[in-house]
């Protein structure tokens, strides 16, 4: 037996040697650690059972591996001989596959955080001497104090610096890494500093300043989210809650770290009611194909506004159409706003689900969202609310809304394209049977039957979109650390400006004038189709959405295929407002 121990030339144990090494046993991080004198020789690692392979000692990042279950192995890539170094599980340090706090994610094991209350170990309960062929606890304790000086990766209580938001700015901070809470904004809302903040705004478009007027279609990135996802490719990418190595731990608490700021910005009761899908539509399309396949018969009602967009209209059309279902339309005044009475006579027994959008893509409406939810419920009906317009400008708290379902894409709110989120109340989702089968979404297989995780995983089939997941959170503490009420207030002086100056121009048409509305303002100018107006804008470096938006049963509600649709975000400003107005002013004194 070969195992390397420090000893000073008094025979004792050498701490300072003992540190030396430990140096070099970290010196490679976060890939290295490949110290061949640390190396416990094969023979040394007699647990296991047939040929041993080669191994190398672990690094700091692996040591929190020795919580892996020793039946783990090489199938959940952890090196075999490492593996059987491992302690077996205790009652003491028991193997706990799923934390917050650096905690390893086993496929059939996965649950969350808040799961569990049980105490979670600390470093020291899941790194045991024997993993480094060192002597005693004592020594490993000397040894892991060493560690954190030389890796400045862990805290003082021995936490992974992806844990704590604190703990992640403190390492950033030191190790010159993107931050991901950066600033407040002092005394309000400082345009001009947000605005740095997103690098595109720096863009030239025909030889003009761009001009982003299609935040409805999708938002800019701040280079908090570009930043953010470039580490994560460059630190932490692994696939996620299947193995027992570093990276992925990290990825894997990086993707849970976002699923717990989606629940926090939303204001769920938990992070299991949170389900990562590619968009809204996406996540409509789960609710109509798993709990409306299960709920929904002949002979029911669904309820949806005049202002959806196709997402919120088509799977449930669908679905009515394999069910023997009834799609019913709440009507709008002329304003864009839903009628509450007609819709009070719309709701009776057979209703099973109330789905609208919480604000208008089309038109900006912001619909009186909490009245459509909570007379839905007393009529004994499930609610599903497109939060897709409304998240990126106004607060919502889920639980006060008291909706089954809300759902949002992630590129509408800052965030990368293809993440979006499903809110499921968890006594609706442990109702719901999953969407489509495959990995992670399993508790066990046979041939003969499968057992399913509860949710969320149980509606997570195959590998998500784990980076943009984790650029989705970015967005949304982005979003937090602006504040939304600052957001919203900024937003609402700049709709006025811009809808007073618009509606000035000869002959422009606004299509959407409720009093309630956020960002969009919708036009059309006679003599002119939209693209026509979309074009010219365009020349000036100015974009701006023009079409059918995707809505279109509420543009014929006013008589029209298209509208222009300049459509506002927190980065516009009214100068921007003054070129956009100026142009479509000029192409009205053409006509
Ligand atoms: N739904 C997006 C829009 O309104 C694409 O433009």
């Amino acid at each position: 037996m070969t195992i390397l121990t420090p000893t000073s030339e008094a025979g004792g144990l050498d701490l300072a040697a003992l540190s030396r090494l430990a140096g070099e046993l970290f010196a490679e991080l976060p890939g290295g650690g490949t110290n061949p004198a640390l190396a416990p020789k094969p023979q040394d690692l007699t647990l296991n059972d047939g040929p041993l392979p080669q191994f190398e000692a672990a690094p700091a990042g692996q040591a929190h591996a020795a919580q892996a279950p020793r039946q783990g192995g090489a199938a959940q890539g952890v090196p075999q001989a490492y593996a059987a170094a491992l302690p077996l599980p205790s009652a003491s340090a028991p193997s706990r596959p799923v934390n917050g706090n650096g905690g390893y994610y086993f496929i059939n094991e996965a649950s969350h955080p808040q799961a569990s209350a049980a105490p979670l170990p600390t470093i020291e309960d899941r790194v045991t001497p024997q993993s480094f062929g060192l002597p005693g606890q004592d020594t490993l304790k000397a040894l892991l104090g060493d560690v954190r000086e030389i890796n400045g990766s862990r805290d003082s209580s021995g936490g992974y610096y992806f844990v704590q938001p604190e703990q992640v700015q403190a390492h950033e901070a030191r190790a010159g890494q993107p931050q991901t809470k950066e600033r407040s904004v002092p005394g309000g809302f400082d345009v001009d500093a947000v605005r740095r903040d997103f690098p595109i705004l720096a863009e030239r478009v025909n030889g003009k300043p761009l001009i982003w007027l299609d935040n409805a279609a999708t938002t800019h990135k701040p280079r908090q989210v570009i930043e953010r996802l470039a580490y994560f490719y460059e630190h932490e990418n692994s696939n996620i809650h299947r193995a027992a190595h570093e990276l992925a731990a990290r990825a894997t608490d990086a993707y849970e770290g976002a699923r717990n700021t989606v629940a926090r910005f939303l204001g769920a009761a938990s992070s299991e009611e949170i389900i990562f899908v590619r968009g809204a539509t996406e996540g409509i399309n789960l609710v109509a194909k798993s709990w409306g396949a299960k709920h929904i018969g002949a002979g029911d009602e669904i309820i949806v506004s005049h202002l959806e967009h196709h997402a919120n209209i088509v799977p449930w059309q669908q679905l009515a159409a394999e069910k023997g279902a009834k799609l019913r339309v709440i009507p709008v005044d002329d304003t864009g706003q839903v009628l509450l009475d007609e819709y009070r006579k719309l709701l009776n027994p057979r209703t099973r689900l109330v789905a609208v959008t919480h604000v208008s893509n089309a038109l900006g409406t912001i619909t009186p969202i909490h009245e459509i939810v909570a007379l839905a419920k007393a009529a004994g009906a499930r609610t599903l609310v497109d939060g897709a317009q409304s998240v990126s400008h106004l607060r919502v708290n889920v639980q006060a809304l008291g909706a089954d379902f809300f759902v949002f894409s992630g590129h509408k709110v800052f965030a990368p394209t293809g993440i979006g989120v499903v809110y499921g109340r968890r006594e609706v989702l442990e109702q719901t049977p999953p969407w489509q089968g495959g990995g992670n979404m399993i508790a066990d297989v046979t041939f003969e039957r499968t057992l399913f995780q509860p949710p969320p995983a149980r509606f997570e089939a195959g590998t998500g979109n784990i980076a943009d997941a984790v650029g989705l959170g970015a967005a949304l503490d982005y979003l937090q650390n602006l504040g939304l009420e600052n957001v919203a207030s900024y937003e609402h002086d700049l709709l006025e400006y811009a809808t007073h100056h618009l509606a000035s121009i000869p002959g422009l048409r606004l299509i959407g004038t409720a009093l309630q509305k956020t960002s969009v303002l919708s036009f059309v100018l006679p003599g002119y189709q939209t693209e026509e107006i979309g074009r010219a804008l365009n020349e000036e470096g100015i974009a701006v959405r023009s079409g059918h938006h995707c809505a279109q049963p509420i543009l014929r509600r006013f008589g029209l295929e298209a509208t222009v649709r300049p459509s506002l975000a927190f980065y516009n400003t009214c100068g921007e407002i003054d070129h956009l107005v100026a142009v479509v002013r000029r192409l009205a004194q053409r006509r």
